[in-house]
């Protein structure tokens, strides 16, 4: 390798992330780029993926909203774009304030959620090694009715310009689209900045650096992208695109690292979600946010996990869990009902159409049937009966429940919070309990008294 293009690989590389449109084709108030794809903010996908290729001095162009720094924190530099002119308007704004002045700039528009860290690196390593070259781009196969920027090439095939929908040439253009990732000669690019021409639009496109590298004579060069990952996301059509993509890749990787997928087209799990091997994921199922599940469970069919830690061995059939920590072995459903807070503890069953909240379970204990159980500490090896409910809520404020280890509460117990049930102690069914009872006794009856101590 000749030593000046040792020299130009080894020189830094910067990056910035346009995200200062409008994003006024989604039709929402929440800012494009905010909008999730698997679980993650777009912008935090890009984000990632810099990070992933070792690109660490990233900046933010946004708007002048607040948005932004709200959701992604102030560990970015932002610039802010104060008029949207465009995505030239945009890389001007970054160039004008934080820019080095030589190196390399890769730049990379904020809506592409399923461009890969691999990508990113093939785009850096093409671009570092030859400094003649002042831009390199990716392009995609795309299909005659999409919007994305066209690549009209010379005769002799090398790239000319990039030709935008609003362009008349646009419609015969060939069916190779720009991606809206550029790898640029920062010196080269600052030198060309005051050339952009105005759209009639108003706008600058950051495309038309293209035009311009090619009238200096410098090197314009392409490196193709597969079309799923180069989606752009302008509306929510493109968006529900992009979800069903990231959730096949997610889904595969499932596979192909030993989780069973029974059916991948009705399973849903967010990329943050992590299942060990030997677990079988069963139909309509799914799993969401930061979801650990341990191996060899079955989950599903019909069953959504929020923000849930599962243990191993576990079977969870047609339940809601959410924010629920499951020790090893637990089963729960059909039709349960798990919100947050519920811890439950190992090999313990929770049943058909039973509700739980802000309660420990404890191992090997069992609430087969229907029942509330919230605001509860229940210890190990304790039977909960039919139509058991912790009467928690005084219409004031909320009241804690225990119950010792191995007690029985029989089936209809009323616990009135807040009240300790003893060890081995049993309520007989139908009980309305108002009081403590001791360990090892019996109470029963409206209000509950001691029969037996
Ligand atoms: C852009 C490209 C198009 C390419 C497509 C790939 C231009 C002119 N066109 O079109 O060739 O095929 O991406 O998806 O660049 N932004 C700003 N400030 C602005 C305008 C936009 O920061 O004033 C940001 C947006 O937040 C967005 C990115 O730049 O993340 C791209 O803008 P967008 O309007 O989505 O461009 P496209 O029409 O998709
Ligand atoms: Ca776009």
């Amino acid at each position: 390798m000749a030593n000046s293009q040792a020299d130009a690989a080894s020189r830094n590389w910067v990056a910035v992330v346009l995200a200062a449109g409008r994003g006024s084709r989604m039709g929402t108030s929440l800012p494009k780029v905010l909008h999730a794809v698997g679980g993650v903010s777009i912008i935090r996908r890009v984000l990632d993926s810099l990070s992933g290729a070792a690109l660490s001095d990233v900046s933010i162009v946004r708007d002048d909203s607040g948005a932004l720094p709200e959701a992604l924190g102030l560990i970015y530099p932002y610039v802010v774009q104060s008029s949207p002119n465009g995505t030239g308007g945009a890389l001007a704004a970054y160039l004008n304030e934080s820019a080095p002045s030589t190196g390399h700039l890769l730049v990379i528009n904020a809506d592409l959620p399923l461009i890969t860290s691999d990508f990113l690196t093939r785009l850096k390593d093409s671009h570092g090694f030859r400094p003649d070259v002042a831009v390199t781009f990716f392009t995609m196969q795309t299909s005659n009715d999409t919007n994305y920027g066209r690549i009209l090439r010379f005769k002799d095939g090398n790239v000319a310009e990039i030709v935008e929908a609003g362009d008349p040439r646009h419609a015969d253009a060939p069916a190779e689209g720009n991606a809206g990732v550029y790898a640029l000669d920062l010196e080269w690019a600052r030198s060309a900045m005051d050339r952009l021409p105005q759209h009639e639009d108003g706008e600058y496109y950051i495309t038309d650096l293209v035009k311009l590298a090619v009238a200096d004579g410098r090197g314009v060069e392409t490196v193709s992208i597969d079309a799923e990952e180069a989606i752009g996301v302008n509306t929510l059509v493109d968006l529900a695109e992009a979800e069903r993509a990231a959730r096949r890749r997610t889904l595969e990787e499932f596979m192909l690292s030993g989780v069973t997928i029974v059916d991948p087209s009705s399973t849903y799990i967010d990329s943050t979600v992590t299942i060990a091997a030997n677990t079988v994921i069963r139909p309509n199922t799914h799993i969401t946010g930061a979801s650990v599940i341990g191996a060899g469970c079955e989950i599903g069919p019909d069953t959504h996990i929020v923000e849930s830690v599962i243990g191993e061995r576990c079977v969870v059939r047609g339940s809601w869990l959410d924010e629920v920590t499951l020790e090893d072995g637990v089963s729960v459903g059909p039709f349960a009902r798990l919100r947050p807070g519920t811890h439950i503890g190992r090999e313990a069953h929770i049943g058909s159409f039973g509700e739980i909240k802000a309660s420990r379970i404890g191992s090997r204990t069992a609430m087969g049937h229907f029942g509330y159980v919230g605001d509860a500490d229940v210890g190990d090896d304790v039977n909960i009966g039919a139509g058991a409910v912790t009467c928690n809520y005084d219409g004031q404020e909320k009241h804690r429940t225990v119950v010792g280890d191995g007690a029985f509460i029989g089936s209809g117990s009323l616990l009135v919070a807040p009240v300790d049930v003893g060890g081995k102690a049993y309520t007989a069914a139908g009980a309305v309990v108002t009081r403590n009872v001791a360990a090892g006794t019996t109470v029963a009856g409206v209000p509950a008294e001691y029969i037996s101590r």
